[in-house]
């Protein structure tokens, strides 16, 4: 099965059904996506203990209060009451963020990764920063160094259609704060690497080039607009 098809699978589901108005009205909630490897299979790189609660707990988390704060939302909307809507914008960014960035995160890896890309990605990687290593070791040295709690990227930037490299603080969505289009995302979060690596987040980062999926089907064919699809996560 093809990277785009199983994206396919992680689209909302319809979880309940109105009969107010006489017709069938559909009211989505978001879902925690399946994993297309086990839970063990990125060690040495990634424990089987962190996976587990990183996929199980926290973005299963993010996901059921994004569910909670989208709820609140649409009644603060029917009610048009302006000022409960722009309370709940700051979790909206945060648990919504929390999920998509999750959601792309867990494409970003296999038990078969490491290497260098082939294809369209790695002719615009060379373009863009003069080589792979140029690339790595930039997009290291900017992931590394994020304050807290964040991301490091890889993105595209749609106008010119040049790479960029960057970092979003908590979990601020790539595309949803910067516009750029998310290729590639490393999760600084603690609880991505701690129980395995403790406070050497470089050691984390220098490690997880060893699980990087370049198969996935969004850098071979450069289908990123699957990825910005409103409705997609
Ligand atoms: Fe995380």
């Amino acid at each position: 099965m093809s990277m785009i098809s199983r994206l396919g699978q992680y689209h909302r589901c319809a979880s309940s059904l109105s009969p107010a108005l006489g017709m069938v009205v559909a009211r989505q909630k978001h879902t925690l996506p399946d994993l297309t490897y086990d839970y063990g299979a990125l060690e040495p790189h990634i424990s089987a203990e962190i996976m587990q609660l990183h996929h199980n707990k926290h973005h299963a988390t993010y996901v059921n209060n994004l569910n909670v704060t989208e709820e609140k939302y649409k009644e603060a909307l029917a009610k048009g009451d302006v000022t409960a809507q722009v309370s709940l914008q700051p979790a909206l960014r945060f648990n919504g963020g929390g999920h998509i960035n999750h959601s792309i995160f867990w494409t970003n890896l296999s038990p078969k990764g490491g290497g260098e890309p082939q294809g369209e990605l790695a002719v615009a990687i060379k373009r863009d920063f003069g080589s792979f290593q140029a690339m790595k070791d930039k997009m290291s040295a900017s992931t590394v160094a994020v304050q807290g709690s964040g991301w490091g990227w890889l993105g595209l930037e749609k106008e010119t259609g040049k790479l960029r490299i960057t970092a979003c603080s908590n979990q601020d969505p790539l595309q949803g704060t910067t516009g750029l289009i998310p290729l590639l995302g490393i999760d600084v979060w603690e609880h991505a690497y701690y129980l395995q690596y403790k406070n050497v987040r470089p050691d984390y980062v220098n490690a997880i080039w060893n699980v990087i999926n370049w198969e996935n089907s969004i850098f071979l064919t450069g289908a990123w607009s699957d990825w910005s699809r409103p409705g997609r996560w």
